[in-house]
């Protein structure tokens, strides 16, 4: 095959933590491939965190993010920056990953340019397009202008057989959110942080920062969460607090200042992935860390009244349990009195495979190249 350009597109931290192992895995096979690493850099600190740990560095950075940004800024930056560089660059293919606004862009970008777009953690849904917010929109959006589509389970498969995706474009890979789990393993941590989580606690991982759940229901968690460490002497929380000022400003109401809360920065992935080993329990809105908590056995109660990763629900490692006060309360006080639940959850299978997802995924390009 003659050597393909590959443009990978990602703005954002969770993108960044699931796109290194496929950038590595492309770097690895140069002499197939022209890796182009391109920021639109919608985060800032948080995406430079993870370029950081996984020692890339991007070839193209739109430096896009502004303080309280809205959508369509971002949706009108990273379209116009991308389409200057897909013209001078004229890539073989875009890789765009999962549901944020950079990637919808970076697709809609693509498509523009009639650029074959590869969607990796495609055919996640909930059918709802106000939750996730505004990310089921673009999923499904992004799922209408790919044309391969690297699924990680057999239950997103059949979300886009349903929607009639052409079957032999479908991989099911896995979730490379997994490979990168076992680099960050790899990686020897050390930080102050670690000796602060003692193990005479039971320590909560908390993190929240869905659009959705910005305002009344981040604040029913909080007080749900300030109940628990009252009641329970022997139970702490860590939460690294998202850098969007609406999050910091809620954390800073509720949160700040109150015994066996511990209030921190983001964390880069590897500590924070060493952080979550340590944890009892994850309470969370994340998607990342729905996929994640698993593979170090550790349950997670879900802070969203739905979830597009039905898979963890089935195995049982993930409950959701929305944001209502005493919910969250009664849920969280399940895990930490009731032993049989505890175990249970805590030892279900990962279901998102073995940390192999951007081995197969650069084997499909090959495959898709192949003379
Ligand atoms: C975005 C994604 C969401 C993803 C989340 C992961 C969209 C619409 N949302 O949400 O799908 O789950 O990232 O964290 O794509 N900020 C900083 N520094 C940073 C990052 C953010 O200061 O490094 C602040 C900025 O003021 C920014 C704000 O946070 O305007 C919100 O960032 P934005 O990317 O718009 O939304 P998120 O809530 O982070
Ligand atoms: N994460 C991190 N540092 C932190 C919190 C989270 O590196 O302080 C990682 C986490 O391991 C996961 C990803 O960020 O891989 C999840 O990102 P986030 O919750 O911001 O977004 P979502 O997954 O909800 O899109």
């Amino acid at each position: 095959m003659d050597r393909k350009k590959i443009a990978v597109v990602f703005g954002t931290r969770p993108e960044a933590i699931k796109m290194a192992p496929v950038i590595k895995e492309l770097e690895k096979n140069q002499h197939h491939f022209d890796t182009q690493v391109i920021v639109t850099a919608q985060h800032r600190e948080m995406l430079d965190q993870v370029l950081k740990v996984f020692k890339i560095e991007p070839t193209y950075d739109l430096d896009v993010m502004k303080k309280n940004q809205s959508l369509s800024e971002i949706t009108i930056s990273v379209m116009k920056g991308l389409e200057d560089i897909f013209l001078k660059e004229l890539p073989d293919m875009v890789l765009v990953h999962g549901d944020t606004t950079t990637s919808f862009a970076a697709a809609l970008a693509a498509y523009y340019q009639q650029i074959p777009i590869g969607h990796v953690e495609a055919g996640l849904r909930t059918y709802d397009k106000y939750f996730p917010f505004p990310e089921e929109a673009n999923r499904q959006l992004i799922d209408n202008l790919a044309d391969l589509f690297f699924v990680p389970t057999e239950l997103t498969k059949k979300n886009l057989l349903n929607e009639n995706k052409p079957e032999a474009n479908i991989f099911v890979t896995g979730n490379t959110a997994i490979d990168a789990i076992t680099y960050t393993k790899s990686l020897k941590v050390e930080h102050p942080l670690l000796d602060k989580l003692t193990t005479d606690k039971k320590w909560i991982l908390l993190t929240m920062h869905r659009r959705e759940n910005h305002g009344e229901p981040m604040r029913n968690v909080f007080k749900a969460v300030k109940r628990i460490v009252d009641e329970h002497k022997d139970v702490a929380v860590v939460m690294p607090v998202h850098l969007s000022p609406t999050v910091q400003r809620l954390v800073k109401e509720l949160l700040e200042d109150q015994d066996r809360i511990l209030l921190v920065e983001p964390l880069e992935v590897d500590l924070f992935h060493k952080v979550m080993s340590r944890a009892y329990l994850v309470l969370t809105d994340s998607g990342g860390l729905q996929e994640e908590a698993p593979a170090f056995d550790i349950p997670v109660l879900v802070l969203r009244d739905t979830t597009e990763r039905p898979e963890g629900l089935e195995a049982g490692t993930l409950k959701v349990v929305g944001t209502e006060q005493e919910r969250v309360f009664q849920a969280i006080n399940e895990l930490l009195n009731n032993e049989k639940v505890y175990d249970k959850m805590s030892k279900a299978a990962n279901p998102y495979g073995d940390g192999t997802a951007s081995i197969e995924i650069v084997s499909v390009l090959m495959n898709f190249y192949a003379d």
